[in-house]
């Protein structure tokens, strides 16, 4: 999702390809290879694209040297993530000259950010698709068949895609993400997201809990509740009946099944509210874990990035938290060199990762959008050496927290959510904790399977990971 993360939890998969486990390709006619990058929200995108396309007639396939159709479903957040997608494009530039019938597609927040710009710069292109048009991919299709370019960058102000089954890719059986609303409303300075995918509705919470219960249904059993901003989601049924909090569309999803663990990401600062926290604290199949991005530390950075928190309410909050959720587990995001910051405003940051204890956390550089309220209102004034610099500090400090978490975990005991193999060793399943922690441990007799829920000891950690042993 981000270059630079703090590995210990990174559970993203930036540039991975989608290995769709779908219907044999070979009974479609055509088909199409999808590749995603950046935020959940685009990997989830793309599950609905797989859904769209698969009604169509086309099958998903992992190989993109068999496909007739390659998409790039691509991420603007930062100017290195736009680089790698320019520089994979050139890479299916070979394919194009071998078969030239082979249609190239650049969906996402990149294509709505540059729109038909795309097709003039990358003459590779043949469809730009932006976040909120995928509906009318099959149509742009047909027409790019036929020789035209297609482009649909619409924006939307209620398309939510809700009525679309999305094809689970990728997917381990187990763990699954819905997506309960789109677009975003905050306006922070640094960021793209507004621009990209447009203001921010909500899913019809009907249509999310019938989502839930299906994947429950077909084994899953970790879901993971997705928007930019959730704590603002706010859903009022169409036959006039009250409005649907985050609180409580949290709550239904907890009721699906005592079985079923939800998450959800991401919460601002902002707007999380008691309410959330109380429900998280009563249900114990919602996971004890909030990703709280603090971006800075400094109140004065924190006014320029236009976060409307103090650096004294982000404290408070995760004072409250852990108040409410003892064993809460809490990550973050942090942007080192924003315009203006000084090494005061720096050692704020520091200050205030201390003080939060985070577990891990997404750390960047800062990186001037174009477009963004901070492009066109302040100067990019950090030299880069010092971006770099200050960042190394806060990955530096992130490792020591991260250690000492984990350390602090030795000789406790978690419900462990089998999930699969562990990547080093097949004698070994690897799993997480309410807190979201990565947990391996040996299989012993064989006794469990990914989806059970075991009891594991921790015994001793890496700065990654934590090990242990089944004690059921
Ligand atoms: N909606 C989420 C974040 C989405 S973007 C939230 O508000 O927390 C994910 C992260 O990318 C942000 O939290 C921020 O830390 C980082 N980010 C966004 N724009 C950036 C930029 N211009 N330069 C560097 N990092 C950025
Ligand atoms: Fe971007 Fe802020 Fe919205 Fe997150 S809340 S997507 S950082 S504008
Ligand atoms: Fe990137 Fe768009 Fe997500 S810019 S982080 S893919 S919303």
């Amino acid at each position: 999702m981000f270059e630079v993360a703090n590995k210990v939890h990174d559970e993203t998969r930036q540039g991975e390809a989608y290995s769709p486990f779908i219907n044999d390709t070979n009974t479609y006619v055509r088909k199409f290879y999808i590749e995603s990058y950046g935020c959940q929200m685009n990997f989830s995108d793309s599950e609905i694209v797989a859904s769209i396309l698969n009604t169509e007639g086309f099958g998903a396939t992992r190989n993109f040297e068999e496909a007739d159709l390659i998409f790039l479903n691509t991420c603007s957040i930062r100017e290195k993530a736009e680089q790698t997608v320019r520089k994979r494009l050139t890479e299916f530039k070979k394919l194009k000259h071998k078969n030239p019938s082979l249609l190239v597609g650049v969906l996402g927040c990149m294509a709505e950010r540059l729109k038909s710009k795309f097709l003039e710069e990358e003459k590779l292109v043949d469809l730009v698709i932006g976040p909120d048009a995928y509906r009318s991919l099959p149509g742009l299709i047909t027409e790019a068949d036929s020789g035209q370019k297609g482009v649909n960058v619409l924006l939307s102000r209620d398309e939510t895609y809700s009525d679309i089954a999305p094809v689970r890719l990728n997917s381990n059986g187990i763990t699954a993400f819905v997506s309960i609303m789109r677009g975003c409303n905050n306006m922070c300075s640094f960021c793209v997201v507004p621009f990209t995918r447009g203001r921010e509705r909500s899913r019809d919470a009907a249509s999310i809990i019938d989502e839930c219960q299906n994947l429950f249904n077909a084994g899953y059993k970790e879901i993971t509740l997705l928007g930019q901003n959730v704590d603002s989601y706010y859903y009022t049924p169409e036959d006039g009946s009250s409005t649907i909090t985050f609180a409580m569309l949290l709550e239904m999803a907890a009721r699906v099944s005592p079985d079923l663990r939800i998450r959800f990401s991401t919460s601002h600062p902002k707007d999380i509210t008691d309410d959330v926290l109380y429900t998280m604290a009563r249900y114990e199949n919602i996971c004890n874990y909030i990703h709280l991005p603090l971006q800075s530390g400094s109140t004065r950075v924190l006014q320029l990035m236009n976060r409307n928190y103090t650096q004294e309410w982000y404290m408070a909050k995760v004072d409250r938290i852990r108040e409410i959720i003892p064993d809460c587990g809490i990550s973050s995001d942090i942007i080192a060199g924003f315009c203006t910051e000084t090494e005061q405003d720096h050692k704020d940051t520091l200050q205030v990762m201390e003080y939060s204890t985070y577990d891990m956390s997404y750390m960047f550089f800062y990186s001037e959008r174009p477009g963004t309220l901070a492009q066109r209102r302040y100067k990019d004034d950090v030299p880069e050496e010092v971006k770099k610099q200050r960042l190394q500090e806060i990955v530096q400090l992130q490792n020591r927290l991260s250690q000492q978490s984990n350390q602090r975990d030795i000789g406790k005991t978690f419900k462990v959510l089998i999930e699969g193999d562990s990547k080093k060793s097949s004698q070994d399943w690897m799993g997480r904790s309410s807190q979201n922690k990565v947990i391996v441990f040996p299989k012993n007799d064989y006794l469990f399977q990914p989806g059970n829920y075991v009891c594991v000891k921790v015994t001793s950690c890496t700065q990654a990971t934590l090990l242990g042993e089944i004690v059921n």
